[in-house]
């Protein structure tokens, strides 16, 4: 069975002090009111990782993990992190083909195949994003445009690989902008996608498959999203960085 998986993105917030102080607070909250099927993960900057994987190490339910990682395995790519260092912090996932990373740093889905073999090569499981512009959504063109993000980026697996896959669905249009997908549209496209999924690897890898949903998502709107029956669950930006509503996240997928 699918998890349901509330997952925080911090991107490039917090300093050292700051986001080890705002874990602590979440940590202890988080692991008591997670239930079984349940899975919380903090997608911190790299600077964070080690003492993270530390802090919830008596946490069952809750991982760690970075918000990218470079092709290649190692060598002279200055400033640049691997999959085998992130690994090696403890983490167990990572962001890969985030709407940030596709515009401002030319990231293609070319390249996001590649990271998604460096990162399956070393054990880490992509938290993979994928999702229209706004352009794309108003030209109806949407269909195509997560269709090909998938095929891709991820398609080239198979489906035992596929398997350690989380998917995000996140409209460009709705990140950090307050405009949240409503109900019905994020619906409409994690039906699409799991049925996209059913064509290439069988409707048992589809059912297995969490599918998020990230956008502007809050406390507020948490509940309408979580409830559609095709999302499992939330990518949270702007309000991972507050540990009460990250609880409060949290607390609706629980009330459900
Ligand atoms: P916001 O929740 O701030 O809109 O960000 C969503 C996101 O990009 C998560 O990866």
């Amino acid at each position: 069975m699918r998890k349901n998986i509330v997952a925080g993105n911090w991107k490039m917030n917090l300093d050292y002090e700051q986001g080890i102080s705002l874990f602590s607070e979440m940590v202890n909250m988080i692991q008591d009111e997670v239930h079984g099927n349940q899975q919380i993960i903090i997608c911190s900057p790299f600077i964070h990782l080690p003492a993270l994987v530390k802090l919830s190490a008596s946490a069952d339910q809750v991982a760690i993990g970075a918000q990218n990682i470079n092709q290649n395995q190692k060598g002279a790519f200055t400033g640049e992190i691997s999959a085998e260092q992130v690994k090696s912090t403890g983490a167990q996932y990572v962001i890969l083909g985030h709407s940030e990373r596709r515009a401002y740093f030319g990231e293609t889905d070319e390249l996001l195949a590649q990271k998604v073999d460096a990162a399956l090569g070393h054990d880490l499981r992509p938290i993979f994003c994928i999702g229209e512009t706004k352009e794309e959504r108003e030209s109806g063109d949407y269909f195509e445009v997560i269709k090909s993000q998938l095929s891709n980026g991820l398609f080239h697996l198979d489906a035992k690989a596929f398997q350690e896959i989380v998917l995000a669905y996140e409209p460009v249009w709705a990140i950090g902008t307050g405009l949240t997908a409503s109900p019905e549209q994020a619906q409409e496209v994690h039906a699409f996608i799991r049925k996209t999924l059913a064509e290439q690897y069988g409707q048992d890898v589809a059912d297995n498959t969490s599918i998020l949903y990230g956008g502007s998502a809050n406390p507020g709107n948490a509940q309408s999203l979580f409830s559609q029956p095709d999302i499992d669950g939330g990518l949270i930006g702007g309000a991972s960085l507050k540990s009460r509503d990250f609880q409060e996240i949290i607390n609706v997928f629980n009330a459900q």
